[in-house]
């Protein structure tokens, strides 16, 4: 593990060596991936909806616990608007039995989960696409919030800013500490994010060439050959933005979208839309054109297959660097 850089608020809250969240990645984030986050010194969620059952999520949570040797590992609730989330709660129950303290919320409001996990001993950053989100979230007790703007990858929502727009509209109104989110790939960037005033850099796409994520090899060959511009954002026609990987599915999303001239809804794409589509065509099968993957133009930094500790290693090597050129250009 490099050695710690920073101390900040997030640091000292999560009990995590680096400032650095690996956002929670539905299908990647399991035990041996979050685990290898852990170890490296960065904090990273497991997704309870990766797993087929909360029993299946149990399992690899125990595994992922195990693995992680004693360092910290989190739980991530995606809190759906428009299914139910019965799930989370099952897996909430899992978690707390297992000990885990640490939890990231993201979609819709967490409401009662702030309670649930402040009974349990536990803390709670709720990531936000937008200000006001951020801010009911706060007034609601969360211990923390991460904005991510609209070069995230995955679901960045319908806000047409980016996460330093966010961050420096969100800041002056909160005294929660807050984590920046959203094409972050470098540890310049991380270093940055600490300089406009977050307590810590929210990173996923730099991790998708990440040797421990369970996928097809064609998927790390792809993404660690994609560059800055192989993300494209569709579906904000349907208010539901969705930044994915550059591919024939996508490209042809964002023709049917642009043919039906805004009129288009969920049932002109079909099947394409389920994540399971992706998951079974792109992430098992290794077809990299079948599906729509989470994916931002922070790819660009992730040109080889490498561990998670790599990864995160090099991410703080840099932000080291990058803090130091900056005291030294300090008057
Ligand atoms: C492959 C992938 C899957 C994702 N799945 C989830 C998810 O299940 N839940 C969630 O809260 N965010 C999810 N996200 C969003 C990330 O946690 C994070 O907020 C975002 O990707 C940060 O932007 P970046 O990818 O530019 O680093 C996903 C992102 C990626 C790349």
């Amino acid at each position: 593990m490099h050695p710690p850089v920073f101390r900040t608020r997030l640091t000292e809250m999560f009990g995590m060596p680096h400032p650095l969240f690996v956002g929670g990645m539905m299908g990647h984030s399991r035990a041996k991936f979050v685990a290898a986050c852990a170890r490296s010194g960065a904090m990273a969620f497991m997704t309870p909806k990766s797993f087929a059952s909360p029993e299946a999520f149990g399992e690899a949570l125990a595994e992922c616990i195990d693995l992680a040797d004693g360092h910290p590992v989190g739980v991530n609730f995606s809190i759906s608007r428009f299914h139910s989330n019965e799930v989370n709660d099952a897996c909430f129950e899992i978690a707390r039995a297992a000990g885990v303290t640490r939890f990231e919320t993201a979609g819709n409001h967490p409401g009662e989960m702030i309670p649930r996990i402040h009974d349990a001993g536990g803390v709670v950053i709720h990531k936000s696409t937008q200000v006001r989100h951020a801010l009911k979230a706060a007034e609601d007790g969360v211990d923390a919030l991460i904005v991510v703007g609209m070069e995230a990858g995955g679901h960045p929502g319908i806000n047409p800013h980016p996460g330093h727009i966010l961050l420096s509209n969100l800041l002056p109104q909160v005294d929660i500490p807050v984590a920046l989110g959203g094409g972050l790939g470098t540890g310049r960037q991380l270093c940055g994010a600490l300089a406009q005033g977050a307590d810590a850099a929210l990173i996923a796409t730099r991790f998708l060439t990440s040797s421990e994520i369970e996928v097809h090899d064609n998927y790390k060959t792809r993404m660690a050959e994609a560059g800055m511009d192989d993300s494209l954002a569709v579906l904000h026609s349907l208010k539901d933005t969705w930044r994915v990987l550059r591919n024939k599915t996508s490209e042809w999303v964002a023709q049917k979208e642009a043919d039906l001239a805004g009129k288009a809804s969920r049932d002109d794409f079909g099947e394409v839309l389920m994540g399971n589509y992706a998951r079974e065509n792109a992430y098992k099968a290794g077809d990299m054109d079948k599906g729509l993957m989470s994916c931002s133009a922070a790819i660009a930094h992730a040109d080889k297959v490498q561990s998670a500790s790599e990864i995160v290693d090099t991410l703080m090597a840099e932000a080291r660097a990058a803090s130091l050129a900056m005291q030294a250009r300090t008057l």
